[in-house]
């Protein structure tokens, strides 16, 4: 059952506010766009320790889009991110970093760019239970959804039948069937939701379009 998640990336505490705002009367889960302005050319607001004050019960996960990710992947997870994502182009310490969040592993992902291979993962893709393929070179929403990320959900559904695969990025109505029989089980949604002019109509748009969401 593929679930759908609304990502909020805000360059303001108040965008952010806003965001969570838009969609937190059928959100069961967010994304939160953690940017560094480093790793890519854009900075995001979220501090991890005013999540919980903000966001209430609605369980987060965290997208570290962020140079030398090692430390804030635990400082997210300490913050009670019930997953935090770090991209494979951003470090080579998968190990170091699984080993780091102890008895929480489970709660760490790895995420890969359009542009990387799916290689970059054959050493090491046995330490995560989850894996989010970009659909978009991260730095900004509403970009359109590269095709390749489709092929590559694809070929990771074939190698670990089990896997939690997400995708991040140029996710809309209109693609949202191909993801999913491409074997995507979390399919995280920006502009088509919190820029939409009615959310709750675009979640229900989306839903439509994926009959087992
Ligand atoms: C891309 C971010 C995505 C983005 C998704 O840099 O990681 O989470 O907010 O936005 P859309 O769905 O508009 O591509
Ligand atoms: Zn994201």
């Amino acid at each position: 059952m593929p679930q759908i998640i609304p990502a909020i990336l805000a360059a303001t505490e108040e965008e952010f506010r806003q965001k969570v705002d838009r969609v937190k009367s059928f959100a069961t889960l967010v994304h939160i766009d953690v940017m560094d302005g480093f790793f890519v050319n854009n900075t995001t607001w979220a501090e991890p320790e005013k999540m919980k004050n903000i966001l209430g019960d609605l369980p987060f996960e965290a997208h570290l889009m962020v140079a030398a990710p090692e430390h804030l992947v635990m400082v997210w997870l300490a913050a009670g991110a019930s997953r935090v994502f770090f991209h494979a182009e951003s470090t080579t310490r998968d190990e170091l970093i699984v080993r780091s969040a102890e008895g929480q592993a489970g709660r760490v992902g790895i995420t890969i760019n359009p542009e990387t291979p799916l290689s970059r993962l054959s050493h090491n893709i046995d330490l995560f239970q989850s894996v989010m393929v970009m659909g978009v070179t991260p730095g900004k929403s509403g970009q359109s959804f590269q095709p390749i990320a489709a092929e590559k959900i694809a070929a990771l559904r074939q190698l670990r039948p089990s896997l939690d695969i997400y995708v991040d990025g140029g996710v809309k109505t209109g693609n949202v069937d191909r993801l999913i029989k491409a074997g995507v089980n979390s399919l995280v949604i920006g502009s088509a939701l919190t820029d939409a002019p009615d959310p709750l109509q675009a979640w229900r748009d989306i839903k439509n379009a994926c009959a087992d969401c």
